[in-house]
């Protein structure tokens, strides 16, 4: 990596609690080590009509405890087409980046993959999604805090089917991986997780509803991943099949919606953050080229894009267990 060119740093899809904490160390260490950065804002549609400005330390100050992104981030259609991918190089050239760091979930690290394959960029990745799903790393950016926000709701939704003797079906986000359902379903002592990597035979409603929950219990909560993750529906259509077969149910459904992805990061994600977000500029002082950033058993990690995309990520089939022994 040459140091009279800069080193792009954006942020993609989603938006997830830590990456202003990422902005901040990719930015800092680049500063330190005798890099310049320049921020793209909303992400490669940013990247495409060249929206970037330099990022001094300064510019950084003061954000590693804010939610969202101060970059902005975009889904980008036009990244996703071979011209809007040529614009996109035009304008790195013509802004003298010569490598780019991604912030971003699965799409934002496949649109960096194929860029990376059709043109001489360099670029890292940093997983940054609340649903935690990318491959080859035990954490994303993002996951922690919205975990955290979920178990809060839950335990309130909790005091309210307590109090009514009623069934609360819970829908969380993670699109096609269930993580935060099956993870806050533990950690708020609900009574059942439905998420869509428990692919058994066995209908996962009528398990709960035959376990007899009812027996010793006066209220139940349910974590439902959101549809299309969760293929029949999320916890709408739950809900509605309890109505119309248990009959003598009083059932709710909450659906917490986007307020998952705000808020000010939790210190774990702060911390994932700027160690993820260092690492990466140390992976451009070791030439790395087109690689995630991830954490595996606490260690610093780099994980070919191939595999953090195309591969994915398995749920430990622990916690099932896990839920279903502790729910009783
Ligand atoms: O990937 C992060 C995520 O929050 C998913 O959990 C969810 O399915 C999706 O983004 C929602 O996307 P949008 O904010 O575009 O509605």
């Amino acid at each position: 990596m040459k140091k009279d060119e800069y080193i792009g740093i954006l942020t993609s899809g989603g938006d997830a609690s830590g990456m202003n904490a990422a902005i901040r160390a990719v930015t800092r260490t680049a500063i330190f080590n005798g890099f310049k950065v320049k921020g793209i804002y909303r992400g490669y549609e940013g990247l495409i009509a060249g929206e970037s400005r330099e990022l001094t330390t300064e510019d950084v100050s003061s954000i590693i405890q804010r939610g969202g992104t101060i970059l902005q981030t975009a889904r980008s259609e036009a990244f996703t087409t071979p011209e809007g991918r040529r614009e996109a190089y035009d304008t790195m050239r013509k802004e003298k980046i010569g490598a780019l760091v991604v912030i971003g979930g699965d799409g934002s690290l496949t649109g960096a993959r194929i860029f990376a394959e059709e043109y001489p960029v360099t670029c890292i990745g940093l997983p940054g999604t609340i649903d935690n799903d990318l491959y080859g790393t035990d954490f994303t950016i993002g996951y922690d805090t919205a975990l955290n926000t979920i178990v809060e709701c839950v335990d309130k939704i909790r005091d309210t089917a307590t109090s009514h003797d009623r069934i609360f079906f819970v829908e969380v986000m993670g699109r096609d991986a269930g993580f935060l359902a099956q993870n806050s379903a533990i950690a708020s002592g609900a009574e059942a997780a439905i998420i869509p990597e428990d692919r058994t035979d066995a209908d996962q409603l009528e398990t709960f509803i035959g376990r007899g929950f009812r027996k010793t219990k006066n209220s139940s909560i349910v974590i439902v991943t959101e549809s299309p993750g969760n293929k029949n529906g999320g916890a709408m259509h739950y809900a509605d099949r309890v109505k119309r077969e248990y009959p003598g149910y009083d059932v709710r459904v909450s659906i917490l919606g986007h307020l998952q992805r705000g808020g000010a990061p939790s210190a774990n994600d702060r911390i994932l953050a700027s160690r993820l977000g260092e690492a990466a500029i140390q992976a451009l002082m070791e030439d790395q080229h087109n690689i995630m950033v991830g954490i595996h058993n606490n260690e610093i990690v780099y994980v070919p894009f191939d595999q953090a995309i195309k591969n994915d990520k398995p749920i430990d089939k622990n916690l099932i267990r896990v839920l279903n022994e502790l729910s009783i």
